[in-house]
């Protein structure tokens, strides 16, 4: 039986009413949550921080997915880890000493994940995908959600796929960016393993029902 995760990103939810929907998205079956960290320079849109994640570690078990899309990540990481983060994922084109990172990330005891925007090619990754516990795909330009899925980053999804097969077969293979009950069947049909969705969670008006409906598909 296929166990394919689904990481909503709070990115879309109502801040004013996190806790109730979060409680919504862990009666839908939620596996993680996706935090989406955003600096105004890496990314033309900012977010929050280390502060804001550790309040809300105090609403649910589920574990922290943080996807950093930050300048300079190496001088946080700490931060996210006492924050709560149970994976944290940062940018190859914001990581020069990606090697370094992946380590130190390791060494806080939380899971190390790797991306890459949809731009970038696979080779800018490769050399870590043995050391990471996850690769994540990046589906639109990172910054906004409710974005268009871009089709053709399905081919760097198997690509990635089949080297983990061989050389990391227990590594998460995360995509994010536009994943809809449309598409999320290709997505995982092309090696995904969790699977990111904001709009088409907080953008529907059941969320718990939306989050079942995704896991659901992802799962047949
Ligand atoms: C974009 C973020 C995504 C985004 C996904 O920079 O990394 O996590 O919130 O949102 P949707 O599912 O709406 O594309
Ligand atoms: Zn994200």
């Amino acid at each position: 039986m296929k166990k394919n995760k689904i990481a909503p990103s709070i990115l879309s939810a109502d801040f004013a009413n996190l806790p109730k929907q979060i409680r919504e998205l862990e009666k839908g079956g939620a596996d993680w949550i996706h935090l989406d960290v955003m600096d105004g320079h890496f990314v033309p849109n900012i977010t929050f921080g280390p502060p804001f994640i550790a309040s809300l570690r105090k609403l649910t078990k589920l574990p922290f997915d943080a996807h950093l899309m930050i300048s300079n990540a190496d001088a946080y990481l700490g931060k996210f880890v006492e924050a709560g983060c149970n994976v944290i994922t940062v940018h190859a084109e914001a990581c020069p000493h990606l090697y370094r990172t992946i380590q130190t990330i390791k060494k806080y005891g939380v899971k190390a994940g790797v991306t890459l925007n949809p731009a970038t090619p696979v080779a800018m990754i490769e050399e870590v995908l043995t050391e990471v516990d996850l690769a994540l795909v990046m589906t639109v330009e990172p910054g906004f959600g409710g974005q268009e899925f871009i089709e053709n980053q399905l081919l760097k999804i198997a690509t990635i796929s089949e080297i983990l097969q061989y050389h990391n077969p227990e590594c998460e293979l995360e995509v994010d960016g536009g994943v809809t009950e449309n598409n999320i069947a290709e997505i995982v049909d092309a090696g995904a393993t969790v699977l990111v969705a904001g709009n088409s969670i907080f953008g529907r008006k059941n969320i718990t029902q939306a989050v079942k409906n995704l896991k659901k598909i992802a799962n047949t």
